[in-house]
């Protein structure tokens, strides 16, 4: 579109470029509808882990892109690791447009596995693209699949290539570091259960804790609090 300034013709784009490059974003996002309406503003605080873990979410975006490295939310069920993960993106799409994108752990995999089957619509590469590509990753659930050799290299060589691109991802996981921090937080975890390690594979719990600062959150389960009518926060 042209339009007069100073006297003189000058190209605008128009409006419906950026509508189309918004809905665009948001397609690629693949934010489940479960959590489209999960925002910074809309998540509650209720102990100190959800107060410190929402003042590094905000961080996050603010500082976007000045930061070195992605961030790893920690901890039980229902805490609000996944809340987090996409008001985050959320943010990053409406107020800098950074392409952004969503991937469970699991289906992940899945999907990788299933392009081997000769009737597959999609490569591996094509599956893969996105995910070297975008912006911001969220990885949810790492761990979700215990580990075999195939899915730890996997998943190490997908962080690495992002890693070594600069750019950053955004992970969530139920498992915690080792047995020792387990115990002790045995209200909230299962005593005994997996850790991170024993999900991932050392290597890659390595690879983690150098691209991501660790955000531990604590707590009840949301989803069955909020459903307890008596329970008011
Ligand atoms: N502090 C909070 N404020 C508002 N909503 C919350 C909060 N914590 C959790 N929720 C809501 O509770 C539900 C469960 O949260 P979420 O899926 O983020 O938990 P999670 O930690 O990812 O759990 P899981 O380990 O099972 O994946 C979501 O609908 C989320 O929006
Ligand atoms: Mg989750």
């Amino acid at each position: 579109m042209l339009a007069a300034a100073e006297g003189k013709s000058i190209a605008r784009r128009c409006d419906c470029f950026y509508e189309r490059k918004t809905q665009a974003f948001w397609e690629q996002a693949r934010i489940p509808r479960r959590y489209q309406n999960c925002s910074l503003a809309n998540f509650e605080v209720h102990n100190d882990s959800h107060k410190d873990a929402l003042k590094i979410s905000r961080q996050f975006v603010k500082n976007f892109p000045a930061q070195e490295v992605g961030l790893l939310f920690i901890g039980p069920c229902g805490v609000g690791k996944t809340h987090l993960a996409v008001a985050i993106i959320r943010e990053l799409i409406e107020k800098k447009n950074v392409p952004c994108s969503f991937f469970d752990f699991r289906e992940l995999i899945r999907d990788i596995q299933s392009s081997f089957t000769p009737d597959s619509n999609l490569s591996e590469a094509e599956i893969l693209a996105p995910v070297f590509d975008v912006g911001v990753l969220v990885l949810d659930e790492l761990g979700a699949k215990r580990t075999t050799a195939w899915v730890e290299e996997t998943v190490f060589y997908i962080i690495n290539q992002r890693y070594n691109q600069k750019k950053l991802t955004i992970f969530t996981s139920n498992y915690l570091d080792t047995e020792e921090e387990v115990d002790n937080r045995d209200s909230f975890y299962k005593k005994g259960g997996d850790s991170l390690v024993d999900r991932i594979g050392v290597r890659l719990r390595s690879r983690l804790y150098e691209m991501c600062k660790l955000v531990e959150l604590w707590g009840d389960d949301y989803r069955k609090v909020a459903k307890q009518a008596s329970y008011r926060f």
